[in-house]
């Protein structure tokens, strides 16, 4: 199919000498004289023009106040070239301020007119390929991609539902790991006012906290040793958007106060500029720790987490809403099914709920998302495979009658451990009981040894 170029133009001899020069360079011409006609082929959709090439003054008005009806009535994804025989300034930029693409004086070199279109082409097609991506996102993270039907996830719904009805600054989502605080920040933003514009994501915990400010923030030339260019901070990116800080409990505390101020005043500093820039960022920020104590610890600034958390929502560990359960095992099924091209069974038998509904689920929906996948994948035919559950590291608390035994190990249920602490103290105990090999504690506890590392790093555990 040929790209199509739709020309306003009223001068009969230059309308003539263009639709013939860019029909042999391959385009589809719709030529039209008036804006009264260029309005017809563009809201009938008679055409799809990829780039408008227009007139400024015309019989029937003016060719930028066209412009500013159209982008009213939704018309995207095209790029408009104007051609003026009287160029001034105000002119021009008002064209750029609605967001045409270039302002040529007459008389124009075809060739070089050429150039101006294909560039306008390019950045068309750009355009059409984001709508279409936003579009898809749109459909894929509405409230309804949250499943779960608890109490707990149904309220949750309602709330986002009505969260993304207002235009809000800033939102924080705490939960722990693996409980969807990723999908509900998409949710937000593609559910909300901002869905057609960027949403930036960035882990905070991922980069040293001089880089995270660069990134943030932006640089100009110069800046630092290795800034050869400037380059554009997330905050500019997100403008109109969405910024989703990932992991914001893990940010050091000068670099706070620099999002503080951001936040507030909703103007930013590139790093070694002295301009300001206007920002008009909405903020999404996600945690799996408490923020309230780590402002307590003095880890975080108070004004800070008072300014992010005048919304906050807070996810429940998938432990405590294990009917959610019901809904999202056959839905991880259906998507693992699709993608291996298997036809594994939803139907799933007593003894295989029982053990999903037993166990405490520490990494949350991500974990059971995981066990799913190797269930499906593992399949020897239609039946959902139990043996490949292995759901281990449940706790044991069934026989305290033998706390002496090696193999067993007494936890107070009275509420004064956490569920977390008796993690911590039944990794601590194990350690003990082997004298520290890894290796036997990992069996012990029917898991790996890499897992058992990561907890001893997390728990900060004693260790000889
Ligand atoms: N309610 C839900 N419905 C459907 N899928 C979910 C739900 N909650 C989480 N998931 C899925 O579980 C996985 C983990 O979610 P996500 O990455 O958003 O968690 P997270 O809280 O951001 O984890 P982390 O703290 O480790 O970053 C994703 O694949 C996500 O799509
Ligand atoms: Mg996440």
């Amino acid at each position: 199919m040929k790209d199509c170029l739709l020309i306003i133009e009223d001068e009969k001899l230059l309308g003539l000498e263009l639709k013939r020069f860019f029909t042999k360079q391959g385009w589809e011409i719709e030529w039209v004289e008036t804006l009264e006609d260029a309005r017809q082929v563009l809201l009938q959709q008679k055409i799809d023009p990829l780039v408008v090439l227009s007139d400024m003054n015309l019989p029937d008005g003016n060719g930028l106040d066209f412009l500013e009806a159209m982008r009213d009535k939704n018309i995207e994804g095209i790029e408009w070239l104007f051609l003026t025989g009287y160029g001034n300034i105000a002119d021009s930029v008002r064209a750029l301020r609605l967001g045409a693409f270039d302002f040529i004086e007459k008389p124009c070199e075809l060739n070089r007119l050429s150039l101006q279109i294909e560039g306008a082409t390019r950045s068309a097609k750009a355009q059409r390929r984001l709508l279409l991506e936003t579009q898809s996102s749109h459909r894929k993270y509405s409230t309804d991609a949250l499943l779960g039907n608890s109490i707990n996830s149904k309220r949750l719904r309602e709330m986002l539902k009505r969260i993304s009805q207002v235009p809000f600054s800033s939102l924080v989502i705490h939960g722990e790991t693996g409980t969807g605080k990723g999908l509900l920040a998409k949710v937000l933003h593609y559910s909300g006012r901002r869905a057609k514009q960027p949403l930036v994501e960035i882990n905070c915990a991922a980069l040293p906290h001089e880089l995270l400010e660069s990134e943030l923030f932006g640089f100009e030339a110069g800046a630092f040793t290795n800034a050869r260019k400037r380059h554009r901070g997330l905050f500019e990116q997100a403008h109109q958007g969405t910024l989703f800080l990932d992991e914001i409990g893990e940010m050091e505390l000068g670099l706070q106060s620099k999002l503080l101020k951001a936040v507030e005043e909703l103007k930013i500093r590139r790093l070694g500029s002295e301009t300001e820039i206007d920002v008009d960022v909405q903020i999404i920020a996600a945690t799996n720790k408490d923020l309230s104590k780590q402002v307590a610890a003095g880890k975080f600034r108070e004004d800070l987490y008072h300014r992010l958390s005048v919304l906050a929502v807070h996810i429940e560990p998938l432990r405590q809403r294990l009917e959610d359960l019901d809904d999202l095992v056959p839905a991880f099924i259906g998507e693992f099914n699709a993608k291996s091209g298997k036809k594994v069974s939803s139907e799933l038998c007593d003894e295989t709920w029982r053990q999903l509904k037993d166990y405490h689920w520490p990494g949350n929906t991500r974990e059971l998302r995981n066990v799913i996948e190797r269930c499906v994948l593992l399949a020897e035919d239609d039946k959902f495979p139990l043996q490949w559950l292995q759901l281990s590291g449940k706790v044991e608390v069934e026989n305290p009658a033998t706390p002496d035994s090696a193999k067993h190990l007494q936890i107070p249920l009275d509420g004064s451990l956490s569920l977390q602490d008796m993690e911590k103290y039944i990794l601590q105990r194990v350690l003990e009981l082997t004298d520290y090999n890894v290796t036997a504690a990992a069996r012990m506890l029917g898991s790996t040894r890499e897992t058992l590392r990561y907890r001893v790093q997390k728990y900060q555990l004693k260790y000889p």
